[in-house]
C-alpha cells in the first residue's frame, strides 16, 4: 500500500512561536474546536491517527487525553511503558511503518502530526506533507518555535471549503487559516 500523507497541525504566533513552558501561550476555544474537526472527521468507519512528541502529550490535561475517536501515537525513548490507550514509538520512521504497514495500516485513514518542534521537522521531510497553519495574528512570548515552511520546498494552496478563509477573531485576537502542500 502506498505510504500516506503526513499532514501536520500547528498553530503559531507572529515569531512562529507555539509553546511556552509545555502549554499553548494563547486560548483559542474556536481553534481548538477546528482542531479537533481536522483530526477527527474521517469518510469511513476508520480513525485518524495523532502522532506527538512526549512533551507534547504531556501538555495535554490528562482528562482529555488520550485525545477521543483517533489513535493516539506518542514518540518518546524515556517512556519505558506505554501509557493506557497510547501507542508508545521509539522514532517517527517507527511510527510511519505502524500507521502504513503494521497493525494500524487498515484502520487509520489519515495521519495527522500534532507536534512539537522536532516531530513537525521530520514530518515536513516526508515525501509527501501538508501543512495546516493556524496563524495566530499576535505575540506571545514562547521557547518553543515551528520550523520554518521552505518556499522551496512547500507551496500555500487554497483552504479546503470546510475551513474559513478569511480573518477569524476571538476575544482581542485575531487569527486565520493556510494550508502548505509539499511538492
Ligand atoms: N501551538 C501548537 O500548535 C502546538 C502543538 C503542539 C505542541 N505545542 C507546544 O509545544 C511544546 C512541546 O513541544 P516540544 O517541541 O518542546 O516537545 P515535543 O516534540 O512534544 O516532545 C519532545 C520529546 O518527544 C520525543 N521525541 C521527539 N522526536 C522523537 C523521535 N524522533 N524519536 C523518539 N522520540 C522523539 C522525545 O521524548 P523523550 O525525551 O522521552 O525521548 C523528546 O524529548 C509545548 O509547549 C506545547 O504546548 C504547541
Amino acid at each position: 500500500m502506498a505510504a500516506k500523507r503526513v499532514n501536520i497541525v500547528v498553530a503559531a504566533c507572529n515569531n512562529q512561536g507555539i509553546g511556552i513552558d509545555g502549554r499553548i501561550p494563547w486560548r483559542l476555544k474556536k481553534d481548538m474546536a477546528m482542531f479537533r474537526r481536522i483530526t477527527s472527521s474521517t469518510n469511513d468507519n476508520k480513525q485518524n491517527a495523532v502522532i506527538m512528541g512526549r512533551k507534547t502529550w504531556h501538555s495535554i490535561p490528562e482528562k482529555f487525553r488520550p485525545l477521543p475517536n483517533r489513535f493516539n501515537i506518542v514518540l518518546s525513548n524515556s517512556m519505558k511503558e506505554s501509557p493506557i490507550g497510547v501507542h508508545l514509538v521509539r522514532s517517527f520512521q517507527e511510527a510511519m511503518d505502524l500507521v502504513n504497514n503494521g497493525e494500524l495500516s487498515d484502520r487509520v485513514e489519515s495521519i495527522f502530526v500534532i507536534g512539537g518542534y522536532s516531530v513537525y521537522r521530520e514530518a515536513m521531510a516526508w515525501p509527501s506533507c501538508r501543512v495546516y497553519l493556524t496563524r495566530v495574528l499576535a505575540d506571545f512570548h514562547c521557547d518553543t518555535f515551528m520550523p520554518d515552511i521552505s518556499a522551496e520546498s512547500f507551496r500555500k494552496t487554497d483552504n479546503p471549503k470546510w475551513l474559513p478563509d478569511t480573518e477569524q477573531e476571538e476575544g482581542s485576537i485575531k487569527f486565520s487559516y493556510e494550508v502548505y502542500d509539499k511538492h
